[in-house]
């Protein structure tokens, strides 16, 4: 990665931890990570653990950087965003990471005339394993691009999507989709107490087994999903047995309708958020 540009973090929380530990450990200098954020308690915090330049005005740390991180709560994006508006003219990259905002609604707080990356991660980008969704504005150059999927790819996986609306079917795919995993993980725990097992035991063996099939998807490659489920579904035995009544409820369209509120409600979200006050 590029070295040379400073990388600032607007609102420098959980999220904002997750990219700078992950941007540091790749390699990424910290002299050219800056950081600022409403909290002097935090701010000490980071710079503690990474020796980073902190800031407590965000136009100030704006002014100082190439490419700013807003990873503030969405609620407060847009007077974040008003408060830096003046240095849109300096080809400063923002890279948006606030759940729902649209790209159009930054530019508008933020000037019109600003490069935009939208970036929709998740929640396992806290421990390198997440799975991000971006999507660039047409004001984003080939380099600028290439720099935001470093920054992101530093905390797991990402993948460009040309239609900004396709960030709301990632929310609703890898953006909400660890809830579902542990809801998953929930229930078996729970089915597994009623055949018998002590609550712990069930708990540990849920989660182990949703780690080791989780690897194995993700370490067989050339090997899908379905061909992992078939190699060990024995005709007649108790993996069929599971699976049949699985799919005597409609297992795959109770996933596609949970998917399909996600994705409409991430719509209505991203609608309402984008309104100024
Ligand atoms: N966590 C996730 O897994 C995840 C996943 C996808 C997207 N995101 C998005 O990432 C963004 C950050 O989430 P997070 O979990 O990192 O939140 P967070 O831990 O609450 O961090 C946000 C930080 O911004 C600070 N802040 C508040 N007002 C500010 C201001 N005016 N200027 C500068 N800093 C300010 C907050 O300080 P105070 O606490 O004092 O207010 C806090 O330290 C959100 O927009 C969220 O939608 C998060």
């Amino acid at each position: 990665m590029n070295n040379n540009n400073t990388i600032g973090f607007i609102g420098a929380g959980n999220m904002a931890y997750a990219l700078i530990s992950g941007l540091i450990e790749g390699g990424y200098s910290p002299n050219n990570i800056k950081a600022s954020d409403a909290s002097k308690d935090v701010l000490s915090l980071r710079n503690n653990q990474f020796n980073l330049e902190v800031f407590t005005d965000n136009l100030k740390l704006a002014s100082a950087c190439d490419v700013i991180v807003l990873a503030v709560k969405p609620q407060i994006l847009s007077s974040v965003c008003k408060e830096i508006a003046s240095i849109t003219e300096h080809n400063t990259l923002f890279i948006s990471i606030a759940a729902g905002i649209r790209s159009v609604d930054i530019n508008r707080w933020l000037g019109g005339k600003a490069s935009i990356v939208r970036a929709m991660p998740n929640t396992p980008a806290l421990l390198g394993k997440g799975a991000s969704g971006v999507y660039a504005n047409e004001l984003v150059s080939e380099k600028q691009r290439n720099l935001s999927k470093k920054i992101l790819d530093s905390v797991g996986i990402s993948f460009w999507v040309d239609d900004e609306l396709m960030l709301d079917a990632v929310t609703a795919l890898s953006g909400s989709g660890p809830a579902y995993f542990f809801l998953m993980v929930e229930s078996m725990a729970k089915a597994g107490v009623a055949l018998g097992l002590d609550n712990d035991t069930a708990q540990l063996l849920s989660i182990q087994t949703a780690l080791g099939a989780s690897m194995m998807a993700s370490n067989s490659e050339g090997t899908t999903p379905q061909q992992l489920r078939a190699n060990v579904t024995s005709p007649n035995g108790t993996t069929q047995a599971a699976i049949n009544s699985f799919q005597d409820q409609n297992f795959e369209m109770i996933v596609s309708h949970a998917m399909r509120a996600a994705f409409e409600r991430a719509r209505v979200i991203g609608s309402e958020l984008g309104e100024d006050e």
